[in-house]
């Protein structure tokens, strides 16, 4: 037991460049009718892991088991679900993986299908729940003919860089998704922005993206110019002290983006604020500041940047809502409408970017450890640190690693998802 007689958490297993994709054997299993096993058995393969399709006798630790649930045809046959996993799902090791894959209900092929695929939601939230150790869970819904675009997704899921992501619905769809020279540096040649990078998790976010072989735009207010400066060397990019809200904010962007590289492959919106009070108590600026900053003003870059022609083909927009624009949060109106927001432009922009062979994505993060969550008075703190499955708060850089996977090239059938960042927080859908 921890402090205020709360258990302790486990301590998740994290990426480090060069680990395995996963630390010890997967299980495969396909119900009747799966038509993603052969992919999931290649992807297994090329990344070196150790697949096997039988669960065996014995009770050794698992390090995944891929369920493909995509073929199940009626409600009677979820009981697949239950046979293959009600054993296995014990020999789930610390930090393991369960990822079930299916159809996505709205391209079922009758309504039948539909419905035993849309029960696959509920089942693997509670799965989720019921997991130990930083174990997780995820169902990965794949459009019928984009199983050639489930690689980055898989390996993100199973490997250590999903860390702080539980409970999550996926959808894969159509979009070229070329798989990179080298899977550990997806964005070489590529340039990449990220707003607010000066510190948190935007700073963790041009880590983990130049890592990945990026050079990456660092953008920040003039008054963090120092911090600025020190990220951008850090990850060896650029910095680009811009207010995002300053009426020449999109232009002084797009001239930098012209002058220097001629196009951008990804664009971060990470910078964001809140200015806490109750509705009845909030004034005004308040309320402008932060729908400003949050929304309004990455509308105007993303415009800018849309009809300027710099987002092209294999171009990846992520941007950084929050569980408190899904689930809403006392207090937080004005953050609440601006994170929620971020989402309208996710599901706005989503047609238009697939259209350009791009996409957009959003993450959510939960409680995640930065100096904004560490100045909450300390009940406050611990509740939102342990009220999520994994019973911890997550690293900024399991939002960055999240980021990451959305940004790479190969993710170009993961287009208009929300993918919460938050440990399957008990708060919130
Ligand atoms: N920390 C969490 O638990 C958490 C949870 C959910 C969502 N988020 C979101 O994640 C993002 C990053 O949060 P953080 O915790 O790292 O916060 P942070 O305050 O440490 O970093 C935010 C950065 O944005 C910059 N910024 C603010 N206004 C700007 C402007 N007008 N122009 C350019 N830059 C500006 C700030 O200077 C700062 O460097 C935010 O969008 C936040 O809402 C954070």
């Amino acid at each position: 037991m921890g402090r205020l007689g709360l258990p302790e958490s486990t301590p998740l297993r994290r990426y480090e460049p060069g680990q395995p994709l996963l630390d010890g054997p997967a299980l495969v299993v396909g119900a009747p009718g799966a038509r993603l096993t052969a992919a999931v058995d290649r992807i297994l393969e090329e990344a070196g892991a150790d697949a096997r399709h039988e669960p065996g006798d014995d009770t050794s630790p698992l390090a995944a088991i891929v369920f493909d649930a995509s073929g199940i045809a009626r409600s009677e046959d979820l009981s697949a679900l239950h046979d293959a996993l009600s054993p296995a799902i014990r020999r789930i090791g610390a930090s393991g993986r369960l990822v079930v894959l299916g159809t996505p209900p709205e391209q079922a092929a009758d309504r039948r299908h539909a419905v035993a695929q849309r029960a696959l939601e509920g089942f693997v939230r509670s799965a989720a729940k019921e997991l130990r150790h930083g174990a997780t869970a995820q169902l990965v819904y794949v459009a019928p003919g984009a199983e050639g675009n489930l690689d980055a997704t898989l390996r993100f899921l199973l490997s250590a860089r999903s860390a702080y992501v539980s409970g999550q619905v996926v959808r894969v769809g159509a979009g070229d998704s070329p798989a990179p020279a080298d899977w550990e540096r997806p964005q070489a040649g590529r340039v990449a922005v990220v707003t607010g990078s000066s510190r948190g998790i935007g700073a963790a976010i041009a880590t983990v993206l130049a890592r990945d072989g990026a050079h990456v735009v660092c953008v920040d207010i003039p008054a963090q110019g120092e911090d600025l400066a020190a990220v951008a060397n850090a990850v060896g990019g650029a910095a680009l002290a811009l207010d995002i809200t300053a009426g020449d904010a999109p232009a002084a962007l797009a001239a930098h983006l012209h002058e220097r590289h001629g196009s951008v492959d990804v664009v971060v919106h990470n910078a964001g604020i809140t200015r806490d009070k109750t509705l009845a108590r909030m004034k005004r600026e308040l309320w402008d500041a932060v729908l400003d900053v949050n929304l309004s003003a990455q509308e105007r870059l993303n415009d800018a940047l849309l009809m300027d022609g710099l987002v092209g083909a294999g171009a990846r927009i992520v941007t950084v809502s929050s569980i408190g624009g899904i689930a809403g949060n006392r207090g937080q109106t004005n953050y609440g409408a601006s994170k929620a927001g971020v989402i309208g432009i996710v599901d706005a922009l989503a047609p238009d970017l697939a259209q350009r062979g791009a996409t957009i994505n959003a993450v959510a993060p939960g409680f995640i450890e930065t100096r904004m969550t560490a100045a909450m008075p300390l009940v406050v703190r611990e509740g939102g640190r342990r009220m999520n499955s994994l019973a911890q708060g997550g690293l900024p850089v399991d939002v960055a690693e999240t980021i990451a996977w959305l940004a790479s090239p190969a993710s170009g059938g993961v287009n208009g998802n929300v993918v919460r960042v938050c440990g399957q927080s008990l708060i919130g859908a």
